[in-house]
C-alpha cells in the first residue's frame, strides 16, 4: 500500500476538488512542520536547491504572491516574480504564448493567478514538463488559501473537524468561498453561508451547506466567523450590492455582533480586509482575530505545496504539444513544417 506521501505525487494543484482528504490532510502537516522554519532567527532550509519557481499573476496580489515567494527563496527555490503590467500580454502577446515561453525556460513550478476560471487547467494542457499552481482562477477555486485556513484550524484546540465555519459575504464571486464548500463535504466540518440573495450562487445547497441571509440567525452555535471581501471587481451590474452603509448593517462584524457568538469562536479573514465594510476595526484587531495567523501559516502551507510538487513534472523533450499537433495538421495535408 503506498503511503500519503506517495500518494501526493501530483504534478499540479488546481483546486481542492482534485484532492482526497488524505493528501489535503498531509498537505496540512507538511506546512504545520514549516511553520517552525518562519520562526527561526535564519530562515533557510535546503529542501528547493537548484529549483525554479515562477509567480505569473494577471490579478493583484499582495499577500498570496509574497506568501509564494517567501515559501520559495526559505526553502532555497529562485523564485521569479512576473505581474500582468510587466509581462508580454501587456504587448499584445496571448498568455499562452507567455506561458510557453516561461515554460522554454525549464522553471519547475508556475504559479499562476488569473482572473478567469480554468486558466490553469488549460496551460497545463500545453505546458507537460511544468508543475501549475493555481493561486486563484476567477470565482472558481483557491487551494492554497483553504490549506492555510486548515492549518489555523488545526493549530487550535478544536481543530477543523466537525465545527461550523460561518462564511460571511460575497459568496457568489468568492473563490475562498467555494473551495472551502469542497474542502468541508472531504473533511467533515459544517459550512454555513450568509449573504443577501444577490450575493449567493444558484443552488449553493447542492453544496451540502446551510444557507441564511440573516446574519445575527446564523452567529449562535459558529465556531469560525469567517468574512469575505466583497468582489466589486467581478460585480458586472449595480442592483447585487446594497450601499456599504447599508452592508455593512446587515452583514459586516462588530463588537455587538460578535457577542452573540460563543467563547471560543474565533475570526478568519483571507484578506485583503475592507475595514468598516465587511469587518470593524475593533473585531479585526481583537483577540478573537486569527487573520495575522492566517497569513503565517499561508507562507508555511505554500513551502509544503511547493515542496510536494517541485520534480513531479516529466524532464522536458524538445517538441511542444502544440508544434506536435500543428505538425500532425500539416502531414494530413500532405506538407511539410
Ligand atoms: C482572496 C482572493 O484573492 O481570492 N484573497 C487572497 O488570496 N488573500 C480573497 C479576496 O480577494 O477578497
Amino acid at each position: 500500500m503506498s503511503t500519503p506521501h506517495q500518494q501526493m505525487f501530483f504534478q499540479h494543484l488546481f483546486g481542492i476538488g482534485q484532492l482526497s482528504k488524505e493528501q489535503i490532510e498531509h498537505l496540512v502537516s507538511m506546512g504545520e512542520s514549516f511553520i517552525e522554519l518562519s520562526r527561526r532567527p535564519i530562515k533557510k532550509a535546503p529542501t528547493l536547491r537548484g529549483k525554479t519557481v515562477i509567480n505569473l499573476f494577471f490579478e493583484n496580489s499582495t499577500r498570496t504572491r509574497t506568501s509564494f515567494e517567501i515559501a520559495g527563496k526559505r526553502l532555497s527555490a529562485d523564485v521569479i516574480n512576473i505581474s500582468a503590467s510587466t509581462s508580454a500580454t501587456s504587448k499584445g502577446e496571448t498568455l499562452l504564448d507567455t506561458a510557453e515561453t516561461l515554460a522554454a525556460m525549464q522553471p519547475h513550478v508556475l504559479v499562476i493567478r488569473h482572473s478567469i476560471a480554468g486558466t490553469c487547467e488549460f496551460l497545463a494542457d500545453f505546458l507537460p514538463h511544468t508543475s501549475i499552481v493555481n493561486a486563484g482562477d476567477g470565482a472558481h477555486e483557491h487551494p492554497t488559501q483553504i490549506l492555510t485556513d486548515l492549518l489555523t484550524l488545526k493549530t487550535q484546540a478544536s481543530g477543523y473537524e466537525g465545527i461550523t465555519m460561518t462564511i460571511v459575504g460575497d459568496i457568489a464571486h468568492s473563490r475562498v468561498a467555494r473551495s472551502h464548500l469542497l474542502a468541508a463535504q472531504k473533511l467533515g466540518y459544517k459550512v454555513r453561508v450568509v449573504a443577501p440573495k444577490t450575493l449567493l450562487p444558484s443552488q449553493v445547497e447542492q453544496y451540502g451547506c446551510e444557507v441564511f441571509h440573516n446574519f445575527d440567525e446564523a452567529i449562535p452555535g459558529s465556531d469560525v466567523l469567517y468574512m469575505l471581501r466583497v468582489q466589486t471587481e467581478r460585480l458586472t451590474d449595480n442592483c447585487s450590492f446594497p450601499s456599504i452603509r447599508e452592508y455593512h448593517e446587515a452583514y459586516g462584524l462588530n463588537r455587538k455582533r460578535l457577542a452573540l457568538a460563543g467563547d471560543n469562536c474565533v475570526v478568519m479573514h483571507p484578506g485583503p480586509m475592507n475595514r468598516g465594510v465587511e469587518i470593524s476595526s475593533d473585531v479585526a484587531d481583537s483577540a478573537r482575530s486569527r487573520i495575522l495567523d492566517q497569513v503565517e501559516h499561508g507562507v508555511a502551507v505554500r513551502m509544503a505545496v511547493l515542496t510536494a510538487l517541485c520534480g513531479t513534472a516529466p524532464e522536458p523533450e524538445k517538441r511542444t504539444p502544440r508544434r506536435e499537433k500543428a505538425e500532425a495538421a500539416m502531414q494530413a495535408q500532405g506538407k511539410l513544417l
